[in-house]
């Protein structure tokens, strides 16, 4: 059956997902890499545009390049709830960490128009851009714009080739306009896979999330000497490359050390000039730090930059730490929390509260707006990696507790 074929509901969300997971939808050949404002990007936002409009919403960019589906409410100017989710992807990803939150969202939609149902409030659905932060250095530029959140200042960056964020917007538009008017948003809901083992070890589909963990990021430049691989004597290099190695290792024994829910990963690192016969002189990498309580995560960053300094202190290495990104832990709202735990039972679904380890753009919506969160069961816990899987069963089961949900909230509306 094609793709316009298929019947709408779980299954189809998931089915888009899955198309949208290769070209012209993704950047990279034999994989999914879609980055903010790429032309995989470009050909995604078309795409979902046109489903948006079949499922019965008014379609728009806003300034950051999101992409916005509105469906009218009962009441002309009533806050809006929003359900978003990410069409932006990691590297070599799965197809449902982000998109499949989005396509829910048009399901629920299409669900309500079918039916000719209108709520009291106006939904409007968005995928947004740049979650992952995989092409700028920095994540979750998008919701935080649409949050009003975002400092100016963190809009003069460029990409890996260095190109600027104005240049690949490729428009004069004021980025921050994206942001909602202060009193527009009623609620922020957000479904996506739940990228961890816990809801398949207990045999269930779905779970409310109770919040999202604390994360910080950190870009560290460890400065040498370059040299001959050949004739530089071992005593006498300052070798960043091997400094980093040390550091690296030092970020995992002090999260391991910690023996908490505190996790720290070096996800990326770069040796220049980068050549088997070079002794490197500069060494670039990051850090990324989490945990569920922001004061853990503070105590394990900073015993971690202490540890970067005393190495590169040691081994006589320059050292720069910039803090890239930093997000606080967002709890999500207890009374939708209740509302979900509802509509979880009310969909024959036993109820099961858990915690994100994962960001999520509900972290900024928060600013804005209560926040809820649905997540959906993943094969073996696994994301951030193509073997990403999610059953069309689990999908139907989300949306039907998501359908539960908005009908609840409009019953709170209406009350
Ligand atoms: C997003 O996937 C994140 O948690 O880094
Ligand atoms: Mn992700
Ligand atoms: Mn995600």
């Amino acid at each position: 059956m094609s793709l316009t074929d298929l019947p709408p509901g779980g299954a189809r969300a998931v089915a888009r997902c899955d198309a949208l997971a290769v070209a012209p939808f993704s950047d990279m050949q034999g994989g999914l890499f879609r980055a903010y404002l790429t032309p995989a990007y470009a050909a995604a936002q078309e795409v979902v545009a046109g489903w948006m409009e079949r499922a019965g919403m008014q379609v728009r960019r806003d300034t950051a390049a999101n992409l916005v589906g509105r469906y009218e409410g009962a009441l002309g100017h009533a806050p809006a709830l929003v359900i978003g989710s990410h069409l932006d992807s990691v590297r070599d990803g799965g197809a449902y960490d982000g998109p499949l939150g989005i396509m829910l969202g048009i399901e629920a939609i299409a669900a309500l128009n079918a039916q000719g149902r209108r709520l009291p409030f106006p939904i409007e659905v968005y995928a947004f851009g740049d979650e992952e932060g995989s092409r700028f250095p920095a994540a979750m530029l998008t919701s935080r714009a649409v949050a009003g959140t975002l400092d100016a200042a963190a809009l003069d960056i460029a990409d890996a080739a260095g190109v600027t964020l104005a240049e690949a917007l490729a428009s004069t538009r004021d980025y921050l306009a994206a942001a909602r008017a202060p009193g527009a948003t009623l609620a922020y809901l957000e479904a996506h896979i739940e990228q961890g083992p816990v809801l398949e070890a207990e045999g269930l589909a779905v779970g409310t999330v109770t919040g999202i963990a604390a994360q910080r990021r950190y870009a560290v430049t460890v400065g040498g000497m370059a040299g001959h691989a050949g004739t530089t004597a071992m005593r006498l290099r300052r070798d960043p490359l091997a400094g980093a190695a040390a550091m690296v290792l030092a970020v995992e024994q002090v999260a391991r050390g910690d023996d908490s829910d505190v996790v720290a990963t070096v996800g990326m690192i770069e040796a220049r000039p980068g050549a088997p016969n070079v002794i490197p002189g500069e060494v670039r990498f990051t850090i990324d730090v989490r945990s569920g309580a922001e004061d853990r995560r503070d105590r394990a960053a900073k015993a971690i930059l202490a540890r970067i300094v005393e190495i590169a202190d040691a081994r006589g290495l320059d050292c720069a730490v910039e803090r890239i990104h930093d997000l606080a832990a967002s709890p999500c709202d207890p009374a939708l929390m209740d509302m979900m735990d509802a509509a979880l039972a009310a969909a024959g679904q036993p109820v099961r509260r858990l915690v994100s380890g994962a960001g999520h753009d509900a972290m900024n919506m928060a600013a804005l707006c209560p926040t809820a969160m649905l997540f959906i069961r993943c094969r073996d816990g696994i994301s951030h990696n193509p073997a990403e899987h999610v059953d069309a069963a689990d999908a139907e089961i989300a949306l039907r507790v998501m359908l539960g949900f908005v009908e609840r909230l409009g019953e709170s509306c209406a009350s």
